[in-house]
């Protein structure tokens, strides 16, 4: 049975270890990441197989559904048993792909408290600011987030899509524990992010990593290279993020168990040096000609 226990782990903020290949979410939702899944039993089933595969890192946030995926969670894996449920806030919704961020810090608050209440926790491990909101000076909102974690409610902090700079700011705060920015084989634009995450320890969480699934599936790119290595194009995808840097925490994103567990199956799957070269070339390729 496919585990993720090869990817290796990584502690969160010194003190949080999670293996490093996890799951990512969002897809347990309905169209457009807006009210409940079509399929339900499935999206329990996907959540229900988690533990057995070995990951113990969920991406979720409370405006996915919102609120469908904090609550199908607590519902299939309360009380969590070892499993880091990493949740964010920030961001509200005003109908499907619809997503408009509120930094107001009574805002960010309440979004604490409820993900709380929803996940049945005391303290949320791993809070992550959605996005910087423009509403507000973010310093303002910084400083609502530090009392959070001063107050016990939040343990450690992340932020989303987020600049160097950005990071830099925050962390006259807080101690950045996780960056979440979009971050695949073909897209590249948060390399700079990633090499300051790495010389400063935090985490690095590439969301889309099979680039919301161009990278999976039999019409993707990485089908002859998964047909030499005998594996899928997703578990290339993944691979290639590990072997990127060891502060990369995959989080691909998935409705389905088949799929869970393919992606699970990239933990196993070792790149050589050459192989490594060839998609980092491929990728960059792709992602100059997509005009980035
Ligand atoms: N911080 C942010 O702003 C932000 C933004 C977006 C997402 N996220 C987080 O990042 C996670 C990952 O991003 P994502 O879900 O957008 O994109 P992704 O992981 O790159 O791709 C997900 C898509 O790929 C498909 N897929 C997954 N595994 C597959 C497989 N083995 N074979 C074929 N298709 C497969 C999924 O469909 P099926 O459901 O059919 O498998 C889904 O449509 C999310 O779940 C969420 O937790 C964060």
């Amino acid at each position: 049975m496919a585990s993720v226990a090869a990817s290796g782990t990584f502690a969160i903020g010194g003190d949080l270890t999670v293996h490093r290949l996890g799951f990512g979410a969002m897809r347990i939702t309905g169209a457009g990441i807006w009210g409940d899944p079509p399929d339900v039993e499935k999206a329990r089933a996907t959540l229900r197989a988690v533990p057995g595969l070995g990951i113990d890192l969920i991406d979720t946030a409370d405006s996915y559904g919102p609120f469908v995926s904090e609550d199908l969670i607590r519902e299939v894996l309360h009380p969590y048993d070892g499993l880091v449920v990493a949740t964010k806030g920030g961001l509200t919704r005003h109908g499907p792909d619809i997503w408009r961020p509120v930094g107001n810090p009574d805002y960010l608050r309440q979004c604490v408290l409820m993900s709380l209440r929803r996940l049945h926790l005391d303290r949320i491990d791993l809070w992550q600011l959605h996005r910087i909101g423009p509403d507000c000076p973010r310093e303002a909102q910084f400083e609502a987030i530090a009392a959070m974690r001063e107050e016990g409610l939040i343990r450690h902090v992340g932020l989303s899509e987020v600049s160097v700079e950005e990071i830099e700011a925050a962390r006259r705060f807080f101690p950045v524990a996780s960056v979440q920015n979009r971050y695949n084989l073909v897209d590249r634009t948060s390399e700079a992010v990633l090499e300051h995450c790495e010389r400063h320890g935090i985490g690095f969480i590439p969301w889309a990593p099979l680039d919301k699934g161009s990278l999976a599936g039999p019409e993707s790119a990485l089908e002859a290279i998964a047909g030499r290595l005998g594996a899928s194009g997703s578990a290339v995808a993944l691979a290639w993020l590990l072997r990127r840097s060891p502060v990369m925490l995959p989080i691909p994103g998935t409705g389905d168990p088949e799929h869970l567990a393919l992606n699970a199956a990239a933990a196993d799957l070792s790149l050589s040096e050459e192989d490594f070269a060839i998609l980092d070339r491929a990728g960059r390729e792709a992602w100059q000609n997509l005009g980035a």
